[in-house]
Formats: structure tokens, C-alpha cells, sequence
């Protein structure tokens, strides 16, 4: 148990503003542990924080403007392997790329409307949970699936 434990990873899921005006967050279905989740309609200024790393790209401003724009629903999901495996159910970020069964190749409709964002990696995954999340936001627990899984 504590070896495992040792190996879990945890990254950061947010169903965009059109995304929850659609319903996408009934097709998550990760399979993994939900260890976060609230639901904000985020300011210009915290967007362009999630966004920091797109600064010089030309939607930029775009893009903050959308995250900013309704509720979205920000989640930590935890598991072994949950970044890669959280970007594989997401589908890649041009809709014209993703592949059918996932919910951007399902429900996407351009690349500036691609209904859910997740972390691309470790070191971004840790940064946007401390941005969207307080410590004492995030639970630990054990669910008896576990058992079976790990
Ligand atoms: S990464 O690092 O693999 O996620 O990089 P990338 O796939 O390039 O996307 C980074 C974020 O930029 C958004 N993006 C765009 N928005 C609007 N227009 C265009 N052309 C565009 N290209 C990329 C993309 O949706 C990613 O944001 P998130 O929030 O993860 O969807």
C-alpha cells in the first residue's frame, strides 16, 4: 500500500465554460480518484495565471477571455498514471485530431471551444493545482475499489 502510494500522481481536470454549458462532465468517466472539485467562474487576471505559458502565443488573450467567461468545473483527479491517461480521454487539442471516444473528438468544435483542459504534465500539473486549489481543498482517502485495482 504505501509503495503505491509513493507512485500516485495527481493532475489537474477543468470542464471549460462551454463544456459545462453542454453537459461534458457527464462523459468523465476517469476511472480514477476525484481528490478536488468546486465549480468558479474564474477572473480575467486568475486565466491569464492558468494561461501563463501561452503569453507570447497569438490567442492568448482569447483564450483567457473564454476561461473567464461562465462556470467551469476545476478538478484533482489522483492515480498512477493519471496525467497521460487524463490527456488520452481528452482527445487532442485541434478537434480535427481527436479521435471519436473522446470528449473533445465527441463534443469539441474548434480548437478555441475544446470543452476541457488537463495538465500536460508533472511539473504543470502541479503548478495548476496550487493555483486552483488550497491544500486543505484536496482530500485523502482509500475507497474499497482500490483493493481490486492496485
Ligand atoms: S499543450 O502544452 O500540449 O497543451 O499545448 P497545446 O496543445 O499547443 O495547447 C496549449 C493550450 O493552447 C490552446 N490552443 C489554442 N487555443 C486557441 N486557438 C488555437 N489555435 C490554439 N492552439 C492551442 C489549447 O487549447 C491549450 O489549452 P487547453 O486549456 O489545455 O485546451
Amino acid at each position: 500500500q504505501e509503495v503505491f502510494a509513493a507512485e500516485m500522481e495527481r493532475t489537474f481536470i477543468a470542464i471549460k465554460p462551454d463544456g459545462v454549458q453542454r453537459g461534458a462532465e457527464d462523459c468523465l468517466e476517469l476511472g480514477f480518484k476525484l481528490v478536488g472539485i468546486k465549480v468558479v467562474v474564474p477572473s480575467k487576471d486568475f486565466a491569464q495565471k492558468h494561461y501563463h505559458d501561452l503569453k507570447e502565443r497569438p490567442f492568448f488573450n482569447g483564450s483567457c477571455d473564454f476561461l473567464s467567461s461562465g462556470p467551469v468545473i476545476a478538478m484533482v483527479w489522483e492515480g498512477e498514471g493519471v496525467i497521460r491517461y487524463g490527456r488520452k480521454l481528452i482527445g487532442a487539442t485541434d478537434r480535427q485530431k481527436s479521435e471519436h471516444g473522446t470528449i473533445r473528438g465527441d463534443l469539441a468544435v474548434v480548437v478555441g471551444r475544446n470543452i476541457i483542459h488537463g495538465s500536460n504534465g508533472p511539473v504543470t500539473a502541479k503548478d495548476e493545482i496550487n493555483l486552483w486549489f488550497k491544500p486543505q481543498e484536496l482530500v485523502s482517502y482509500t475507497t474499497n475499489a482500490e483493493k481490486w485495482i492496485y
